[in-house]
């Protein structure tokens, strides 16, 4: 059984910090461009709100979906893309905006699959990343906050579809009854 820990993991006035950093550097990096930001659903949904209103560069918004088929919270390695990008890229600044980078699997195929549209730059912002959980090679561009292992919750990221709405992020701690 699971269930959560009793305190924060990280809270919303670091996250709120953390986000402003990451968008100071974003529109830094992108100024005098365009961005055509893609948020992956569900759990970027709360991240990317946040950052697309601290970015000064000029952005658009899409959403892509890729769902994992396996067992367990972990990705089997085959992935399938649910819901696509929208908006042209070919010739964009397309920047991908991402919970959570695990083994890699995800991001991988989203970046491979969009890369063959021809945006001018594709890059990857993630909230945070498991490093050393990679079955893949994978480097985002930006990252939020990093963490070994775990199971985290909150700010958009879920266990089986609960606590997604919590503002603080949580660990998941399971336990043998
Ligand atoms: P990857 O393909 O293994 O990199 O999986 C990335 C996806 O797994 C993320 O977009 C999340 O949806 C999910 N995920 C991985 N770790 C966590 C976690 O600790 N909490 C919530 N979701 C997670």
């Amino acid at each position: 059984m699971a269930e959560l820990s009793k305190e924060i993991l990280i809270h919303r006035s670091d996250i709120a910090k953390r986000v402003q950093e990451l968008a100071d550097e974003i529109s830094r990096d992108y100024a005098g461009n365009e961005i055509l930001m893609v948020g992956v659903l569900k759990g970027a949904f709360i991240f990317m709100a946040d950052l697309v209103r601290a970015i000064s560069t000029p952005c658009h918004t899409d959403f892509i979906r890729a769902a994992s088929y396996g067992a367990g919270s972990e990705s089997s390695g085959h992935i399938v893309i649910t819901k696509n990008v929208e908006l042209a890229i070919e010739g964009r600044d397309v920047l991908i905006v991402e919970d959570i980078v695990d083994t890699g699997l995800t991001l991988r195929h989203i970046v491979d699959t969009l890369s063959l549209r021809n945006p001018k730059s594709i890059k990857v912002c993630a909230f945070l990343d498991k490093r050393k959980r990679r079955k893949v090679p994978f480097e985002a561009d930006y990252v939020g906050f990093t963490m070994d292992d775990g199971f985290i919750v909150g700010y958009g990221l879920d266990y089986s579809e609960q606590y997604r709405f919590f503002p603080d992020v949580y660990v998941i701690q399971t336990r043998v009854d």
